[in-house]
């Protein structure tokens, strides 16, 4: 059929979509088959967080392979199990000690929402099921963690398919959903963020409420907005008035992406149950899982037999395993939390000189390495129509200029804006940063030329 590449047995993403064939990687790139080089700005999907073609990691898997493949965690644990979940508790915020694996982060997040439900189900609040989520947040793609988060394209066709979660609005200072200003909320001890959750819980029946879900800087859907300092301190007192649980999802956050080691840490706020994935094996193998409070844990002893009802044949797969061990190895071994920070700072400060020149650059914001470039058509933020796909296109032409970025839409409402989330390997050097750069510079004024017929100064190209 015309149009669609279908000269192979891939079910492709993208049947509309021809993909270079990846040969190999090393360090900050990636190698196509017809050796053209790509910089991964965005770690693949703000996984591969130490970049690639490490030996270190491909011999620890190597190595776990050859020993023993694979066990099941309902009849056998391994070595390496209970090294990697010592190494996670040691570096979780305090209280959260227990770890539990899975292979993907919507897993996680499916883990998660149940574990809150069985446990308040097994203390006596049978009635606690209710899972409130946010809108413009994303969990995952299964239905449970697609219904808890509020990503309205992601969701739109499967609608009749999914469960009756309820949602508040998350925090975007830029454009509050709740049309309130800075001003008027610095002046709030409980910002209408805040109070919406408060009031959701309230009109439900807090006898009804299980857990609250969010990201700590919300990702794919808004391209790394930062929630009001004191957002999560404040969430955190309304979840324990109403004995609500707060699952923070750090899939994309979490193993020194945004300069510490979860996202929460910069927030003050301890949750009862933290999700995460992708950096925690940096892509090396499908890995995930959730870190537990210790105060469920007890709950599970008393009231539940210790037993969690639930469980995947992959749960802890040894190699999986391996592989984060390894990686978290080599995060502390080369301080890589810090070095987020520095060279976030200086990705920063190169952007912001980028937007002083690219007129279509509307905001930059994130934190460490995990940053997000808002687009627009003019300096009032008026998005492209979305017709014009404004970030998938900014990133094909700079994949043609030799880097690649997480394109995101629906940065504004759900359905208008457009945003890049730049968040390459932790270890990227600034040499690197400003290849980055002059990359995403080409694409920019490719686009604009495009969108505008305009050809900004040559010579800065
Ligand atoms: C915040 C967040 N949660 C959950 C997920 C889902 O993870 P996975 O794709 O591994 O299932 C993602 C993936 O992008 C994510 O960014």
């Amino acid at each position: 059929m015309e149009g669609f590449v279908m000269e192979d047995y891939v079910f492709h993403r993208d049947f509309s979509k021809s993909y270079p064939i990846i040969t190999h990687g090393s360090g900050v790139y990636l190698y196509d088959k017809d050796g053209k080089r790509y910089l991964d700005g965005c770690s693949g999907a703000v996984a591969a967080n130490l970049g690639h073609g490490i030996e270190e990691i491909a011999d620890a898997m190597a190595g776990q392979a050859k020993k023993s493949a694979f066990v099941h965690t309902l009849r056998f644990e391994t070595e390496v199990l209970h090294s990697l979940s010592k190494k996670i508790a040691s570096i979780a915020p305090e209280g959260l000690d227990r770890v539990y694996f899975t292979s993907g982060g919507s897993e996680a997040n499916e883990s998660a929402i149940k574990l809150a439900r069985q446990i308040h189900r097994d203390r006596g609040k049978a009635e606690k099921h209710i899972v409130i989520g946010r809108w413009q947040s994303y969990h995952g793609n299964t239905f449970g963690s697609l219904s808890a988060g509020g990503d309205i394209k992601r969701r739109h066709v499967y609608t009749p398919n999914l469960l009756d979660f309820e949602h508040i609005y998350s925090p975007n200072c830029l454009r509050c959903p709740y049309q309130r200003s800075l001003d008027e909320c610095s002046r709030n001890q409980n910002p209408s963020c805040v109070q919406s959750l408060e009031r959701l819980i309230l009109e439900l029946g807090p006898e009804n409420v299980s857990a609250f879900i969010a990201e700590p800087i919300v990702g794919s859907q808004l391209g790394a907005v930062l929630p009001p300092e004191e957002y999560f301190q404040r969430v955190r007192v309304i979840c324990d008035r109403y004995d609500v649980l707060l699952i923070i999802d750090e899939v994309m956050t979490g193993f020194g992406r945004t300069g510490s080691h979860f996202a929460i840490d910069h927030y003050g706020a301890i949750p009862d149950i933290i999700t995460f994935g992708k950096g925690v094996a940096a892509g090396y193998a499908p890995l995930a899982g959730m870190i537990v409070h210790e105060d469920i844990v007890e709950g599970l002893l008393k009231h539940s037999k210790g037993k969690f009802m639930h469980g995947y044949t992959y749960s802890g797969h040894p190699v999986s395993v391996a592989a984060g061990l390894a990686v978290l190895q080599i995060y502390e071994r080369e301080n890589l939390c810090e070095k987020a920070r520095m060279a976030g700072s200086y990705l920063y400060e190169k952007l912001k000189e980028l937007q002083g020149e690219v007129p279509i650059i509307y905001d930059i914001r994130g934190k460490g390495l995990l940053l997000g470039v808002e687009i627009a058509a003019d300096a009032a933020g008026t998005p492209f129509p979305p017709e014009a796909a404004a970030s998938e296109r900014i990133n094909e032409l700079a994949m043609e200029h030799g880097a690649v970025f997480y394109p995101g839409s629906g940065t504004i409402d759900g359905m208008r804006g457009d945003h890049l989330i730049i968040s390459p390997p932790l270890t990227i050097n600034q040499e690197e940063i400003d290849e980055l750069i002059h990359s995403l510079r080409r694409a920019l004024h490719d686009f604009i030329t495009e969108m505008m017929g305009v050809v900004l100064n040559e010579a800065s190209k």
